[in-house]
């Protein structure tokens, strides 16, 4: 089973090369929260391996995969093995740990972390912009060997965290344990979306908010305060018609070249 999260496709690209060799089924973390039940129950194969796969959001895990790990109930689980994979631009912290204490908390044992490298895509604060056009594609080109060698630890069972299948970065803890709360709980649920003339009413941001913060009126895209900040919208819409506050004016979009 691999239960991923995506903004920008990096996830998605990642959760499907794990489908690939694992043939694992993929499930939206986003469209299972949308569900009504309050506790979102899965059944778990003896032989089964469990993949969560998403992006790393100010040195901790997608706010949304930790909301769906509360609402988790693995039915038949009796200590499967548990994978993180998640992707960053550059660094994720403690990421691994905060994702493993979130699991902890509904009985579940995570095995082994894993991260990949992929192009950035967080524009939405003064300092941060995408990455230039070579480093977007070296990382791209890197990404199959990133993910071959997570694979083959995978399938040999390594547990150890060898420093080239995790990406920790410097200064962790202040980042994961003090800058990541802030995020989670401050910058969440604000926003500074919002739209130009170039619009041209196509619905593809109301369809893939994964909060459902979104919504066309006149034809128009406005935003509710529910958002989690995972830049879907803004990097995906076809003509560029979405900007935040001034700060994004002149920044570059990005998302994977395979999401559709
Ligand atoms: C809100 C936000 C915070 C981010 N924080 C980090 C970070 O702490 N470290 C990092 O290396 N990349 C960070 N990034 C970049 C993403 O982790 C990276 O681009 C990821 O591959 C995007 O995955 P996706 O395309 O599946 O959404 C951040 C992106 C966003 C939107
Ligand atoms: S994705 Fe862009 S063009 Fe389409 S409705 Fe949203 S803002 Fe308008
Ligand atoms: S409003 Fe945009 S950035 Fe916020 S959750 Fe929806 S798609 Fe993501």
């Amino acid at each position: 089973m691999i239960f991923y999260f995506t903004g920008t496709g990096n996830s998605l690209w990642v959760a499907k090369q794990l489908k690939e060799t694992f043939d694992e089924p993929l499930i939206a973390i986003a469209d299972e929260l949308k569900r009504g039940e309050k506790v979102l129950k899965y059944n778990v194969r003896t032989d089964e391996k469990i993949f969560f796969v998403y992006p790393v959001h100010s040195w901790g895990p997608a706010v949304l995969v930790t909301r769906f790990i509360e609402r988790l109930a693995l039915e038949g689980y009796e200590g499967q093995p548990v994978y993180s994979v998640s992707t960053c631009g550059d660094e994720c912290g403690h990421t691994d740990k905060l994702l493993r204490k979130a699991l902890h908390k509904q009985g579940l044992i995570l095995k082994a972390a894993y991260s990949v490298i992929m192009p950035n895509n967080y524009i939405l604060l003064p300092g941060f912009t995408v990455d230039s056009k070579e480093i977007e594609e070296g990382k791209l080109e890197n990404a199959p060997q990133q993910m071959k060698r997570i694979i083959a630890a995978i399938q040999q069972e390594l547990t150890d965290k060898r420093d080239t299948l995790y990406h920790t970065g410097s200064m962790p803890g202040i980042k994961s344990y003090g800058v990541y709360p802030l995020f989670a709980h401050a910058a969440i649920g604000r926003n500074s979306f919002r739209v130009t003339e170039a619009c041209i009413s196509c619905g593809l941001c109301e369809r893939i908010c994964p909060t459902s913060t979104i919504s066309l009126k006149e034809g128009k895209p406005v935003w509710k305060n529910t958002c989690v900040q995972c830049v879907a919208c803004i990097h995906r819409c076809p003509v560029r018609a979405i900007e935040y506050g001034k700060e994004t004016v002149k920044k570059g979009r990005y998302h994977h070249p395979e999401i559709k």
